[in-house]
């Protein structure tokens, strides 16, 4: 790893640069927050002003509506939780029709999230969505862990990722993120495919597959056997992704998994991160966006930094460190 010195003349916060850019798509700052953590995010407009984020990652939304899993659906663990949402959400069309236009009015920065059985699914929702005035961007759910058909190992193919994203690049102007699982072998292949397919960023990563059990009553803890782990305790995990998959493509890579402050952002930023998303902390403290945001600010003008994309990549990942290729 390199390293860069951390300036030590602190500056006024107000110096603090905190824009960046994916794609064509400029923001404010790099601080979003996570699909599913926070609804359709008008739901927090009562305690987050939507417009100081960088932007609002919406709930992953299908073509139809869906209920989602069978209760329970989320358990706590040591330093994380495990949920088995399973893609509840409202539709393409009360998607369309509700939650855009009001998400307009609150001028926060959308970010679309959409999920699909198959890439015919993604293509319907792209068609109808791809040029809606009120989406800046559109994050593709490659990699929920929680659904029978159209999850994260059916998506773990990175030539269907590369075929998927190709048709879907032809529908929609707008920034594409692949969002990827982290349970794969390698993330540096799925975050190529997506590259290749022609994607302007993939965000590192979803939740990971985990198992709580009630010992007692010899049973999941979840209605579904097993759920997706996210919060603190992935956090050392997702970080190490987000580097791998940095130093192992050339456009921007989103961060997520278990940051929580300030200083867990800039850690995915300095290994590689874009922007980061903040999700399970949402739902231990609602405005934990914001606070994370206030907190990235501080720490910047602290460490005399005017501009934090200065940042993105300060602690690189060495090509050295790639696995040697089998021999044919
Ligand atoms: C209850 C819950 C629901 C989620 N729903 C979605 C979803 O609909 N789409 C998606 O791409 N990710 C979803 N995620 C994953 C988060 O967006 C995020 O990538 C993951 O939780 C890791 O970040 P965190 O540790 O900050 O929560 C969900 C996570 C949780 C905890």
């Amino acid at each position: 790893m390199s390293h860069v010195t951390p300036k030590s003349k602190p500056i006024s916060e107000k110096r603090v640069d905190l824009s960046v850019r994916i794609g064509k798509l400029q923001l404010k700052n790099p601080i979003l927050t996570a699909s599913g953590t926070f609804g359709y995010g008008d739901e927090y407009a009562h305690v987050v002003d939507l417009s100081v984020l960088g932007a609002v990652v919406t709930k992953t939304v299908t073509v139809k509506p869906r209920p989602g899993n069978a209760p329970t659906r989320v358990a706590e663990t040591a330093s994380g939780m495990l949920n088995s949402i399973g893609l509840e959400n409202v539709g393409l069309e009360r998607f369309r029709s509700e939650k855009l236009p009001r998400l307009a009015k609150l001028k926060a920065t959308v970010i679309a999230s959409i999920g699909g059985e198959t890439p015919e699914e993604l293509e319907t929702l792209l068609g109808a969505l791809g040029n809606e005035p009120g989406v800046g961007a559109f994050e593709v759910n490659f990699s929920c862990p929680n659904v029978a058909a159209g999850g994260a190992r059916f998506w773990a193919d990175p030539a269907r990722l590369e075929r998927t994203l190709v048709g879907l690049r032809r529908l929609t102007d707008r920034p594409l993120i692949a969002k990827l699982s982290p349970d794969v072998t390698d993330i540096r292949e799925t975050a190529r495919a997506c590259e290749r397919g022609g994607a302007d960023a993939v965000t590192a990563v979803n939740t990971f597959v985990g198992l709580a059990l009630d010992l007692d009553r010899m049973r999941s803890k979840l209605g579904k056997a097993t759920g997706g782990l996210s919060g603190p305790a992935i956090k050392p995990l997702a970080l190490a992704r987000c580097w791998e998959a940095s130093g192992a493509i050339g456009i921007p890579v989103v961060g997520s998994g278990g940051i929580v402050s300030g200083r867990d952002a800039l850690e995915f930023i300095a290994v590689g991160a874009t922007a980061v998303q903040v999700g399970t902390a949402t739902f231990v403290e609602p405005e934990a966006a914001t606070r994370v945001l206030a907190e990235m600010r501080t720490w910047l003008a602290q460490h005399g930094h005017a501009k934090l994309s200065s940042l993105i990549g300060a602690v690189q990942a060495p090509a050295a460190q790639e696995p040697a290729k089998p021999h044919a």
